[in-house]
């Protein structure tokens, strides 16, 4: 197509066009599960899904795309009354002390959120009425009886988390509805030799009224949802299929329980939502929030076409957000946004056992980070990210890695390569003018494709597979250094060589840039670029030349 452009009017032209690609611009809203809190956030949290959605963000971010990265606090839960109990206190104050320290941790972890909220709100309370009563007027909520635990020592209906006792699929510790080893939902009356978390006894059941989501009346939307569903992540879809085949039935919303949000129903008065009924509308009331701080049209992010929405979380979250909320958003008939992509992963394991934050199992993050600074656990946790399936974290694991990949091969590259520039040039030095005509060498040619492989890794969240290859592109850099031997050459090869190895360092760090950003933004000083201006495609470019400062060594061994 010709574009008549005449030269008077260029300026007018350009700015028009560049107008129309910014409101033509894909937004991206990126969301991660939203943590409980009633303890402190362990790194099985992390790696669960802030940190693999902090380093999409910070990729996405980087490509120049517009991202709007939100999480919060899950505020409600039977487990903060039984936290509060135990603590002689209230769950409103465990819940808003331990959101400060929570915020607080995700900051030192470098986690780039652009709005962290908390589903105990204002805002999260009116929308949860607002999908309730959508929900309700279109008929898809029913009034059921159902027999519920019951204790009679302590003379009140147990909501899930106040029974545990044996799963009765794996024999693992089952609390209330979910197994905290296979974490498989389960019927608590499944449960093997169930009991009371408070007094121990013997729970009985009685009769009591609940209300449900008619879940089944979504059956086919559901099933047309998952169908066309592109990008998601093995496990989630796998997941999400596999409960879909088993057949759909009606869940509750409603819990006996006093700390929550108050069911807007009659004959409700003394019930609350289910958490999991409040938890992920935190993701609409979050946007909100942003969006009331920010100035920006909620609906932009919300119901419209143009938003891409990527959604992040364990493999034991997935049905909840591929099956439950999507119904709860289909059925107030609104037009909400469903999400376009899912990234469920597995579990990081310890000798075992997966990190538990209710069974005080793990490492929690502060003690992680009083030991080592974030970056190393940022490389590390991606490292052993459980893409389909459970990884094995130990000290030994950890060390080898940023002792043999972090360390040696690209921390040692950097510096090294830094170091002799800055010797023998001060900078990264331009290449003699026949020199810059030639053909770009061949190794530096291969490391090109690395580079694109990576980029497309990023892309389809495969980020232990993104850090791999990076981490094979710090090898080859470093064989290019070597088998050159600049130290043994005369000053314009010597140039030549510095020029290419200098941008290798620089393209290096822009890669693990979203992975590690702390320590590349460390290498971009030394180097003299801003990092607010780099762009992902310069970590193909071989263009940068310039003043660099004395470097030093980034990665200490361990
Ligand atoms: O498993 C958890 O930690 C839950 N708090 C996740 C909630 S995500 C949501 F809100 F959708
Ligand atoms: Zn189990």
């Amino acid at each position: 197509m010709k574009i008549f452009c005449p030269k008077k009017n260029t300026n007018i032209f350009w700015i028009f066009l560049f107008l129309k690609e910014k409101s033509y611009m894909k937004r991206k809203l990126i969301t991660s599960a939203l943590p409980y809190i009633h303890g402190i956030p362990h790194l099985g949290n992390i790696i669960g899904s802030v940190l693999p959605a902090d380093v999409y963000s910070r990729f996405c971010r980087l490509k120049g795309e517009k991202v709007l990265y939100i999480c919060g606090s899950d505020s409600h839960g039977t487990m903060f009354e039984i936290v509060a109990e135990k603590n002689k206190t209230t769950p409103k104050q465990i819940v808003y002390q331990n959101h400060k320290k929570v915020k607080d941790i995700f900051k030192k972890f470098e986690i780039s959120f652009d709005y962290y909220g908390i589903t105990d709100s204002k805002i999260n309370e009116e929308f949860t009425n607002h999908i309730f009563k959508k929900l309700d007027e279109n008929n898809y909520i029913i009034e059921v009886e159902v027999e519920n635990a019951y204790c009679e020592k302590c003379r009140k209906f147990l909501p899930d988390r106040f029974i545990e006792g044996k799963c009765s699929f794996c024999g693992g510790l089952a609390r209330g509805d979910q197994c905290d080893d296979c974490g498989r939902l389960i019927d608590v009356k499944e449960i093997i030799d169930s009991h009371c978390i408070f007094c121990k006894g013997k729970i009985k059941f009685r009769k009591t009224k609940h209300l449900f989501l008619n879940l089944p009346k979504f059956e086919k939307e559901l099933f047309e949802f998952v169908e066309k569903s592109r990008g998601w992540s093995k496990l989630a879809k796998m997941e999400t299929l596999g409960f879909l085949k088993r057949g759909l039935k009606p869940r509750a919303i409603t819990r006996d329980a006093s700390w929550g949000f108050k069911v807007p129903k009659k004959n409700y008065e003394n019930k609350v939502f289910y958490v999991w009924f409040d938890a992920p509308i935190g993701y609409l009331s979050f946007t909100k929030e942003w969006c009331l701080k920010n100035d920006q049209n909620f609906e932009d992010w919300w119901k419209s076409e143009d938003t891409e929405l990527v959604q992040f979380m364990g493999k034991d979250n997935t049905i909840f957000h591929s099956i439950i909320f999507p119904a709860m958003l289909l059925g107030c008939r609104e037009n909400w946004k469903l999400a376009d992509r899912l990234i469920s992963c597995g579990w990081l394991k310890t000798e075992g056992i997966k990190f538990s934050k209710s069974r005080g199992k793990g490492l929690t993050t502060e003690e992680a980070l009083k030991k080592y600074p974030a970056d190393y656990w940022r490389f590390v946790l991606i490292s052993l990210y459980p893409e389909q399936n459970d990884s094995v974290f130990s000290i030994e694991v950890f060390r080898e890695i940023i002792n043999n990949e972090f360390a040696d091969i690209i921390g040692n590259f950097i510096h090294r390569v830094l170091s002799f520039c800055y010797s023998n040039f001060g900078m990264i030095p331009k290449p003699n003018k026949d020199n810059i005509d030639h053909p770009i060498p061949e190794e530096i040619k291969e490391l090109k494709n690395i580079s694109n492989t990576i980029t497309k890794n990023f892309e389809d969240c495969r980020f232990q597979e993104a850090l791999k290859n990076i981490v094979h592109y710090g090898k080859k850099a470093n064989a290019y250094f070597n088998n050159n031997e600049p130290w043994k050459k005369g000053e314009e090869e010597k140039k030549e060589i510095c020029f290419y190895s200098g941008n290798l360092v620089k393209n290096l760090a822009i890669l693990i840039y979203p992975i590690v950003p702390n320590f590349s933004e460390k290498v971009f000083e030394f180097l003299n670029i801003n990092p607010k201006k780099l762009k992902w495609n310069e970590a193909e470019k071989f263009d940068y030349m310039g003043k660099i400062k004395k470097s030093r060594p980034l990665i200490d061994k361990l």
